[in-house]
């Protein structure tokens, strides 16, 4: 076995050496080696099933799967925790299989390692492409020393559904803001090189429409036009791939009828359109699940149908491993599908510099404490960044001096605030507020005060998370630090393992006592601040919202919550997140979104005969884009003027107050009329995040092309077509004066 490997490596290494032939070459040279089999397995992906440092496993489906690692049939692995681990299974692969093609380990790396920084849905409030693409390498960096080199993000799939768990996860409702985050977060863990010891493969996920689940219903139907599909679907993805992401993933839900994984238009616009050329992964087990779906009468066909979409890999549905092979015998499956497939996953390999050295990712190995990591303070400037002032009427920042009641659910939580998709991190290893706030203000001042009990039962990954809605035990705690107090600080909201994968709800309301704590709470103490920590928007009461002093949205803010969020509410830097999702007054407007169309009753009228509901307003609780900060920022009237081929957009905004803000200034567009259909009222075609001193001011100018005017049509054409344009620039999507101009 080993001699065979040996020298195909050396013969390998050196023509490519004496000839520097291209990873085509190379790859090609591998491929002839293998039989079907061998191809098959590098189509074949296991989760991380056994402790690779121990004894092999014997027995069931672990032991299966150790037999199929040392036949050379499998490419790939994920979930796999730790360098020694990482190197005992390549060590299989390398020196016990006939050809020693390495493994890719791969993880999903989603908002960092060990040390986490907030959700993506909290970065994406930051509105700063930078420090996303920071964030994005600090977690390749921290990864790749524990072995990985593939990373299953950034999630890009646009949602404007609250109700969907997996929100969380993404950059929100905007495909421009979504396609500018997913490049960075591409360039973030891909680095300039792949064959970087630092870098790890990226993949854009899931393929495709993922994000439009009907109720909001993880797993479930998706049906978009087509105009959608192109103009607000697709774009993420397309710049995901315009970045150079290395991977693609396929979703789990079907696209108008067919399931994505089995979807040939998919791939086709994926492979041929767009002309991708890394490797398609299924999601786990979603070549599998079409059997669910009933587009699969058993897994063979679910392998045939899978292979002939192009899906380049299978997770975990055991499929390709099974009867790909024989369907390429009986002539099923051509073998060239599978040629293309095994020549992405060999490219990515050898990319990766795996080929060259297999063991390249083994070499750093280290561990950090997450709260000191190299990495933490980048992950407490995102979270400071990230958390949005929904309402501030002068009472933060607080002062040292102001005795305060620090009370409720989430202030000593160390583990919430990691979120659910924090696969490789330890549980409780986030700082808490109370230990933020310490940090920040010293304990004099400070009663502390959790209250009644927030969940019940285990908390982790696969279970629900059991909320307490009875018990108020604890309550009066709550209520007599409050009472003797001259502020009281409520941190509450949802569990981090309340939103994520499987995580849909009905309801977005404060979960459990939470409601029935703040008013009692009310009762008795007029100055209330409430920071909210949720991995989704979530609905407030209007009581609620109009009694409290101010409001501030923590997300979930990872590892160095804690401290980022004191130094919000000391005043130690002004908040400057803004929404990349709207906030819905209930549940009942959803999905409601600011790039709506105008429909033809836009209204308000007399009569009845509008778009409106009887029992309450179309207007969101807070509109997209929107966020305070400790001063006020004031925008001139926009200005539009022709330029040539381009537009000139500008407006004077000035810091009218006594603090220094980061100022996130959007630029909006409305075309009045398309042929390829109605247009959004608004659509977001530039951002600029500018930093003002006190009183300082700023003419703030956008070059608009025709391009960023275009439309995508169902044949996948960028489509520019002169006429009427309105333009904002405003500080959230639903202000600012508009300036019209005739795009001659
Ligand atoms: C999960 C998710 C996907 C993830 C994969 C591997 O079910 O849908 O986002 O990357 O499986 O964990």
């Amino acid at each position: 076995m080993k001699k065979v490997y040996l020298l195909s490596a050396i013969l390998v290494a050196a023509s490519a050496l004496a000839q520097k032939q291209s990873t085509a070459w190379r790859v090609d040279s591998v491929l002839e080696l293998m039989t079907l089999e061998e191809k098959v397995g590098q189509m074949n992906q296991y989760n991380g099933f056994w402790n690779a440092t121990g004894p092999a496993p014997v027995g069931g489906d672990a032991a299966t799967k150790y037999q199929h690692l040392r036949n050379g049939w499998v490419g790939s692995v994920l979930n796999v925790q730790g360098v020694e681990e990482v190197r005992a299974m390549q060590r299989v692969a390398v020196e016990e299989t006939r050809l020693g093609i390495p493994l890719i380990f791969g993880c999903d790396v989603i908002h960092g390692y060990k040390t986490l920084s907030p959700v993506p849905l909290a970065e994406a409030a930051s509105w700063d492409l930078a420090a996303i693409e920071k964030s994005a390498r600090n977690a390749a960096e921290e990864a790749t020393a524990y072995g990985l080199n593939w990373t299953f993000a950034p999630m890009v799939d646009i949602s404007r559904d609250p109700r969907w768990g997996r929100i969380m996860e993404g950059a929100g409702e905007d495909p421009f803001l979504g396609s500018r985050i997913a490049e960075a977060r591409v360039h973030g863990f891909q680095g300039s090189a792949l064959n970087d010891p630092l870098s790890m493969a990226a993949c854009a996920k899931h393929f495709a429409g993922y994000g439009f689940s009907e109720a909001g219903r993880d797993y479930n139907t998706v049906d978009v036009s087509d105009y959608t599909l192109y103009n607000v679907i697709y774009p993420p993805f397309q710049a995901a791939k315009k970045a150079g992401v290395a991977t693609f993933m396929n979703s789990f839900n079907t696209l108008n009828g067919i399931p994505a994984t089995g979807n040939q238009a998919l791939a086709s616009v994926l492979k041929e359109d767009w002309g991708f050329e890394g490797v398609l992964v299924s999601d786990w087990g979603s070549i599998g699940e079409m059997q669910a779906h009933g587009y699969a009468e058993n897994l063979t066909q679910a392998t045939q149908q899978a292979a002939t979409a192009r899906c380049d890999m299978d997770m975990e549905s055991l499929a390709y491993v099974q009867y790909l092979a024989a369907l390429v015998r009986e002539g099923e499956i051509s073998e060239s599908i599978v040629d293309d497939a095994v020549r992405r996953v060999l490219k990515l390999k050898f990319d990766l510099g795996l080929m060259d050295d297999p063991y390249r990712y083994c070499k750093r190995p280290g561990s950090w404490e997450p709260t000191t990591s190299p990495w933490s303070a980048d992950a407490q400037d995102l979270a400071e960044k990230s958390a949005v002032l929904l309402k501030n009427n002068g009472i933060l920042p607080l002062t040292k001096k102001q005795a305060i009641a620090l009370v409720g659910p989430m202030v000593q939580e160390k583990n919430s605030p990691l979120g659910n998709w924090r696969v490789s991190s330890d549980d409780n290893t986030a700082l808490s507020l109370y230990e933020g706030m310490v940090q920040v203000r010293g304990e004099k001042r400070m009663a502390v005060a959790s209250g009644p009990v927030f969940l019940k039962g285990p908390i982790s990954f696969p279970f629900e998370a059991e909320i307490n809605t009875t018990d108020t035990a604890g309550l009066h705690s709550v209520v007599d630090a409050a009472r003797n107090a001259e502020i009281a600080i409520l941190a509450l909201g949802e569990h981090g393992f309340h939103s994520g994968e499987a995580r849909s709800r009905m309801s977005l309301h404060l979960p459990g006592v939470q409601e029935h704590m703040i008013r009692e709470v009310l009762k008795v103490q007029e100055h209330v601040v409430l920071v909210l920590y949720a991995g989704r928007p979530m609905i407030l009461p209007e009581d609620i919202t109009e009694q409290v002093d101010a409001i501030l949205l923590a997300w979930q803010p990872g590892t160095m919550g804690g401290p980022a969020i004191a130094n919000l509410l000391m005043g130690k830097r002004s908040p400057s997140g803004r929404l990349p999702v709207t906030f819905p007054r209930t549940e009942g407007q959803i999905p409601l979104y600011y790039g709506a169309f105008n429909t033809g009753r836009p209204g308000p009228s007399d009569a009845v005969f509008w778009s409106h509901y009887g029992d309450g307003p179309n207007t969101p609780a807070y509109p997209f884009g929107y966020g305070l900060t400790y001063s006020t920022v004031t925008y001139a009237a926009t200005q539009a003027k022709q330029m040539g081929d381009s537009i000139a957009v500008t407006a004077l905004v000035k810091n009218e107050g006594k603090v220094a803000v980061d100022e996130v200034v959007q630029l909006y567009a409305r075309d009045h009329h398309s042929s390829v259909g109605v247009q959004p009222v608004r659509r977001l075609i530039g951002f600029q995040r500018v930093t003002l001193k006190p009183g300082e001011e700023r003419m703030v100018s956008f070059s608009v092309t025709a391009d960023l005017l275009s439309v995508t049509t169902s044949e996948g054409e960028r489509l520019f077509e002169p006429g009427t344009f309105s333009f904002w620039v405003a500080p959230h999507s639903a202000a600012g004066t508009s300036a019209s101009l005739d795009w001659k």
